[in-house]
């Protein structure tokens, strides 16, 4: 017996309604399957474990394609050629990763054809194929020819080499590196598995705040260990670089990039990295950031830093994925406009097997951020989202928040940058400005929990970034719904109210912490609860009222062409919005303006009453959150129901911290009373 939550969305226990399992398992009645790679062979296990546990067939495979087949399951060049033909313009569009799923005519029979160019389009169709029966969709008429959209979509593990996770809240690392590289445990498998199923191509192993020792040929060879349990999942390794191993465990006495010793010790070390992992993904490096080296600390720029590792990797075809997560001490009239600052200018600049990964806000993951302006400022670049899956700012695995709607907020925004329509998710995707490589990483809520990521409904921030980072265009509520589905079951009385719920839990956190473009009133370090007062520490950024600078006259950060001026960092039509108050979606109000308490909302609302009820809706939210959860009882396990009624209930009360705390604060500026409707804060 699996204990609760380790399966995942790969869930296959449910058995789908009676009237369609017959179809199911009439297609399953004679399979072929070429089996001749490692991906492949994990594959067709895949299938058969579905089909064994969905439908309760054990599945027996046939040698070779025959008029008896049902489902006929091999890449392009392994079919018959009567298939092929039937397939042949789709094979055109799904390149090297995707997939067809067909209902076709095959000797005078309708037959169920997966198919791709590649083993690896087969390894997501055979997944895809066993989501639609746990989906109990109807296969007679099936057509389904995908393939992802960006070329890296990647996990990045803020994993230390002592198994803590940096801003993990689901156990301790997965990783065991003191078993590794002879003992591979289970749960590597099963995380590819899962993986692989939402399309993910990459992991980045260890933290961004590196130790160099994962670069020292003992824990290569543990990596190595690693890279070959993921490699048939269709799974890179990546490493973070840190900046400084040449002087750490290199003996060298500099790390500069420009001299040529350093040079060669990077160049040494990825042909030894190469030699133990061929197909090695490249390095993560997070330099210059948070006290972390980089090539600033020899007076070189980012460019010289990231092309010099980017030399080294070319020879391998590995990249250098560079982070743009930069904010200096030196300069601190407005830390949301150092990153673009530092960055833009050097657009055009990197090699073409760099990545700069930028986050998806200006700041740092807050519950509601504009979408940064390098996005669409770096025509000329490979430029790379970094999304938060873990939930630094967002209540840790305690508190229910579905991201995939904070994903899709900020892929659908519009940086005009060429012109309109040039959405965040156009500039990733590089349809638009067509960049050499595409990607998109995010920081992993993964840990050795027996559920994986602490709150079952964390599970879903996992599935959603995998499937948005497949297709960045999908939306948040197609993604709920099949992670639900897939994890619990097809019953509407379950899935339409609590899809509901998930939809509507991303707004409520925001209400209940930052409401109206508040951002990082955190307190210090943990990052879990309210500390809107905290004003002593060393750098001013760091505190949270330099954030929000209240004060007697009102609120927020003033943004505009009057205050710093970040607004000039979009595009003029994004600018000119962001610039008055008048136009200023409220969602970023206090972001972008300092705004007096009496000021009118457009809901008529003076600006602290429109506060106080914003914090109060959260409150409010959350509690429906548990009304719905009490309602769907009936369609899950007690354990299911208890474990979320648990959780749900602990976010109940620090709903009501963060607005009594928050308010109570706030107050000692506005000097006004609290509005009718909301609960006096205690
Ligand atoms: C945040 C986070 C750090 C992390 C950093 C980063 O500041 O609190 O723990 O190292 O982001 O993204 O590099």
């Amino acid at each position: 017996q699996v204990p609760n939550g380790y399966n995942l969305w790969l869930n296959y226990s449910q058995k789908p309604n009676s009237s369609i399992i017959k179809e199911y398992q009439k297609v399953s009645t004679s399979v072929y399957f070429q089996n001749e790679s490692d991906v492949l062979n994990v594959s067709r296990e895949e299938l058969k474990r579905g089909l064994k546990g969905m439908l309760g067939v054990d599945v027996l495979f046939s040698d070779a394609i025959s008029k008896s087949n049902t489902l006929i399951i091999a890449t392009k060049n392994n079919l018959h050629q009567d298939i092929q033909n039937t397939l042949e313009t789709n094979y055109k569009s799904i390149g090297d990763e995707g997939f067809i799923i067909k209902s076709i005519q095959f000797k005078g029979k309708q037959i169920i054809v997966i198919s791709a160019n590649q083993d690896v389009g087969i390894l997501y169709g055979v997944f895809r194929f066993l989501r639609l029966l746990q989906m109990e969709t109807d296969l007679s008429t099936i057509h389904i020819i995908d393939s992802p959209k960006l070329d890296l979509r990647m996990l990045n593990h803020w994993d230390n080499l002592d198994r803590t996770v940096e801003r993990g809240y689901a156990g301790f690392s997965l990783w065991n590196w003191q078993k590794l590289p002879d003992f591979i445990d289970q749960r590597y498998i099963d995380y590819a598995r899962a993986n692989a199923s939402i399309g993910i191509n990459g992991t980045v192993l260890n933290n961004v705040n590196a130790s160099a020792l994962i670069l020292t040929p003992m824990y290569l060879e543990k990596v190595a260990a690693l890279a070959n349990v993921f490699r048939p999942y269709g799974i890179k390794v990546y490493l973070t670089a840190r900046f400084s191993a040449p002087i750490e465990i290199g003996g060298l006495d500099t790390a500069d990039p420009l001299n040529s010793e350093v040079q060669n010790w990077w160049n040494t070390m990825a042909s030894n990295i190469y030699k133990a992992i061929p197909d090695f993904g490249g390095f993560l490096v997070k330099a210059n950031s948070e006290g972390q080296p980089g090539p600033q600390n020899y007076n070189r720029t980012h460019v010289d830093g990231a092309n010099m590792l980017a030399k080294a990797l070319q020879p391998h075809n590995g990249v250098v994925i560079w982070r743009s997560f930069v904010y200096s001490e030196h300069d601190v009239t407005d830390r949301a406009k150092q990153a673009y600052s530092e960055f833009v200018p050097f657009d055009g600049k990197f090699m073409d097997n760099v990545l700069v990964q930028s986050k998806n806000g200006p700041i740092d993951f807050q519950p509601r951020e504009p979408f940064h302006p390098m996005f669409g400022a770096m025509p000329n670049t490979n430029l790379m989202m970094e999304f938060q899956i873990t939930q630094e700012y967002l209540g840790f695995s305690t508190h229910l928040v579905f991201l995939p709607k904070l994903f899709e907020e900020v892929l659908k925004a519009d940086t005009y940058a060429q012109g309109k329509g040039t959405t965040v998710a156009k500039v990733i995707d590089g349809s638009i400005t067509k960049p050499k490589l595409t990607g998109i990483a995010g920081v992993s809520n993964i840990g050795n929990d027996i559920n994986w990521t602490g709150h079952p409904f964390a599970q879903a921030n996992w599935y959603g970034f995998g499937r948005l980072a497949w297709n960045p265009h999908l939306s948040s509520e197609t993604i709920a719904d099949e992670w639900l589905r897939a994890t619990y079951c097809n019953n509407s009385k379950f899935i339409e109210p609590v899809k509901n719920m998930m939809l509507n839990s991303r707004e409520a956190v925001v209400n209940y912490m930052n409401p109206l473009g508040l951002h990082h009133l955190f307190d210090t370090n943990h990052h879990y609860g309210p500390g809107p007062w905290v004003s002593n520490l060393s750098r001013p950024e760091w505190n949270p009222t330099y954030y929000h600078k209240a004060d007697e006259n009102g609120i927020g950060f003033n943004r505009s062409s009057t205050g710093s001026n970040a607004v000039e960092q979009y595009a003029n039509e994004v600018a000119h919005v962001f610039n008055t108050v008048e136009t200023c979606p409220e969602d970023y109000l206090l972001w972008f303006h300092h705004v007096p308490w009496d000021y009118k909302l457009k809901n008529g609302e003076s600006l602290w009453n429109g506060l106080a009820l914003k914090y109060q809706e959260g409150v409010n939210q959350v509690s429906q959150m548990i009304a719905t959860w009490n309602a769907v009882k009936p369609y899950v396990s007690e354990a299911e129901y208890k474990e979320v009624d648990m959780l749900l209930n602990i976010q109940l009360k620090e709903a009501k911290w963060w607005k009594d705390a928050s308010l109570l604060y706030f107050q000692t500026f506005s000097k006004q009373p609290f509005p009718k409707d909301i609960v006096k804060p205690e």
